[in-house]
């Protein structure tokens, strides 16, 4: 479904990506792993052109396009397919939870306002929020802002959803929720990328890792594999930190 080669970025002389090769498979659910400052966000948003590659190819759809030269048109058409969850929510702060999930259906496909808002409703149902619909996000808490974020993003009906360390911001009981949320969206069929470092979802809802360190691809694979048998050092090394901190 999505393919990237050769994918490198630079924030003046830092090289933030260093040659990333990709492969995304209709209905993966991929966690992205790695130290802090590794370049999980920004190849997420290179993926979809919230930040330009210097250099890079992707596949999407079986159409190629060269990502350091990316024509407006075609980043709108691979962003109708796509969608973005972020750590802080991104909610528009003067809508309600249905105005935030119907707002891209009607202005941005032209939806009459009724059926947007059928099917917001619908979607809010869905993530739990079936009596919060006319709330803004500042009477909502954390994981209620991150449902409407997640409602969404699946209104815009996307092949893929990008997550970007979704639950970091939450309580820990909150966290649980959206990631049961998520491992529903999975059991659905749905193509996911998740930036997380939530161990037990990489674990047990991923079927495939991706450990990054340094701007590096360092280590992919099936996921029971990659936990039950890391090959690199470096792979090594981050798995047994990341648990002595949940230890302690
Ligand atoms: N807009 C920017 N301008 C300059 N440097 C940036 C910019 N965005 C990111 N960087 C740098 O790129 C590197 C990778 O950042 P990135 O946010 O991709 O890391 P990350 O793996 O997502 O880290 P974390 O786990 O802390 O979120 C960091 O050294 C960061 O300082
Ligand atoms: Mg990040």
């Amino acid at each position: 479904m999505i393919e990237v080669k050769n994918l490198h970025k630079s924030f003046g002389e830092l090289e933030v990506i260093k040659g990333v090769d990709l492969r995304i498979e209709k209905g993966d659910v991929i966690s992205i792993i790695g130290p802090s400052g590794s370049g999980k966000t920004t190849l997420l948003r290179c993926m979809n052109f919230l930040e330009k590659a210097d250099v890079g190819m992707m596949t999407f759809d079986g159409k190629s396009y060269d990502m350091s030269r990316m024509h407006r048109q075609d980043i709108l058409a691979i962003r109708k397919k796509t969608a973005f969850v972020f750590q802080n929510y991104n909610l528009f702060f003067n809508k309600t939870a249905l105005e935030n999930v119907t707002e891209g259906l009607i202005v941005g496909r032209g939806m009459p306002k009724n059926k947007a808002q059928e099917i917001g409703q619908a979607l809010l149902k869905r993530v739990g929020l079936e009596n919060r619909q006319d709330y803004y996000p500042s009477e909502l808490s954390g994981g209620q802002q991150q449902r409407v974020a997640i409602a969404r993003a699946l209104a815009a009906e996307p092949e893929i959803i990008y997550f970007d360390e979704p639950t970091s911001a939450l309580d820990p009981e909150l966290t649980q929720g959206i990631l049961t949320l998520m491992r529903e969206m999975a059991e659905d069929g749905m193509t996911m990328l998740v930036v997380t470092h939530e161990m037990s979802f990489a674990r047990n809802v991923a079927n495939k890792v991706w450990f990054m360190d340094n701007g590096i691809m360092v280590e992919s694979g099936n996921a029971k594999e990659f936990f039950d048998n890391p090959q690199d050092l470096r792979t090594k090394a981050f798995l047994r930190m990341t648990e002595e901190s949940t230890e302690k």
